[in-house]
């Protein structure tokens, strides 16, 4: 039998009391203590757990020696603080996306938990999910052919954030999707947007990612939209995948539409684009919370103190993206660079000093 993995999380905002239920829920881990600096959050779920403890002071987590692991569920700004002085304090840390401000800090985190042998895990949740987990696997089986580009829209009224912009806020969850499904870090990445509501806090983005061969992905985020959407399109050579997370069922729908260009053709009138328009089906997907499983992951992860799906450096890359997006919105829209990586994994590389690119130049 493994041992019970004691658990406390730090954050009781919107976030965190699904994880406090999901932590709860799990058989082999013990959900010991919550803790909020704002008392009305932490009386709020005291009053749904009453056997958990609540403090009001990260510190008295940290300092609690019967603690294995620390989750953090506050705003983006306190990752960093909160997580460094878990893993120094010992405990396996679990922290929301994004993983920090900063790549720096992402970097210092990882070192930490490497040099003490501790699980640091990402809640890049929509990789726990069925949907994307069946998207991952037909389109690592070939049969969408090549990826040519996907197309993500996550948009809806609020909730407006005071630290982070749109992008920071909603824009990570497409690109853990995006990174997960062409297992790939970008070349390059662009972003435009603007800030209608707060000064300075773009409430409305547009992103692009640019891979090797021609393959690119563009993001929409809003928070000024009065429809709820959650669609993703990937399109292959062959077939192509619409994605709509908010369908209660037939989240995934495969399309057999293709167009090709004739191979030859000598005058203008002999040229014809061929359209193929096929069947389209819906594949099975076994329903479960996908929180859940990410949470369930981390104490396996703990338990076999084995690197998690969502580790350290996919946190880091998504927070380099995120980086570049940022530069790229101060100029604009131009595009930000990252140096090539080598090898077959895709390293986070660092931004180079937001050089615009020549045309041409994603042709990988
Ligand atoms: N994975 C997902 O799908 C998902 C969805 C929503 C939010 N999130 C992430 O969860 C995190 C929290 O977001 P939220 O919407 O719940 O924020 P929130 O503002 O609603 O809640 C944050 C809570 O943390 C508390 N807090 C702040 N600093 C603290 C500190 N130093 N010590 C203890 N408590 C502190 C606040 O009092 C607040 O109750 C963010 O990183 C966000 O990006 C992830």
């Amino acid at each position: 039998m493994k041992k019970p993995v004691t658990v406390g999380v730090i954050g009781c905002g919107y976030w965190g009391p699904l994880l406090v239920r999901n932590f709860k829920s799990l058989p082999d881990c013990r959900l010991k203590v919550v803790c909020d600096v704002n008392t009305q959050r932490l009386k709020h779920i005291s009053a749904l757990y009453p056997d958990v403890e609540g403090a009001t002071q990260p510190l008295q987590l940290h300092n609690d020696s019967s603690l294995d692991a620390v989750v953090i569920a506050t705003p983006v700004k306190h990752h960093y603080p909160l997580a460094k002085a878990s893993l120094l304090a010992g405990k396996h840390t679990f922290i929301e996306k994004p993983m920090a401000a900063s790549s720096a800090e992402c970097e210092e985190l990882i070192d930490i938990a490497q040099r003490n042998g501790l699980v640091l895990m990402l809640d890049h949740t929509f990789l726990y999910s069925s949907p994307v987990q069946k998207i991952a696997e037909i389109v690592q089986a070939g049969d969408l052919g090549e990826i040519r580009y996907i197309n993500c829209r996550r948009l809806n009224l609020g909730l407006f954030q005071k630290d982070i912009n749109v992008a920071w806020d909603l824009a990570p969850h497409d690109i853990s999707i995006i990174l997960h499904i062409l297992d790939e870090f970008p070349i390059a990445v662009n972003c435009q947007g603007n800030a209608h509501i707060t000064p300075g806090i773009e409430d409305v983005t547009n992103m692009s990612l640019f891979f090797p061969r021609q393959r690119f992905a563009t993001i929409q985020s809003s928070w000024l939209e009065p429809r709820k959407i959650r669609e993703m399109t990937i399109v292959g050579t062959r077939r192509m995948i619409v994605y709509d997370d908010l369908r209660m069922r037939e989240k995934i729908r495969i399309y057999d539409a293709r167009v090709e260009r004739p191979p030859h053709y000598d005058t203008f009138a002999e040229f014809q684009y061929s359209y193929h328009y096929g069947d389209s089906y819906i594949p099975y997907l076994h329903q479960e919370e996908p929180l859940k499983l990410a949470c369930q992951h981390f104490i396996d992860c703990i338990q076999t103190l084995s690197e998690p799906l969502t580790g350290g450096r996919h946190g880091l890359e998504m927070v380099r993206i995120l980086e570049a997006a940022a530069a790229s919105l101060k100029k604009n829209g131009a595009p930000v660079t990252f140096s090539r990586s080598t090898g077959v994994a895709p390293a986070p590389v660092p931004i180079q000093a937001e050089e615009i690119l020549p045309t041409g130049a994603f042709a990988g």
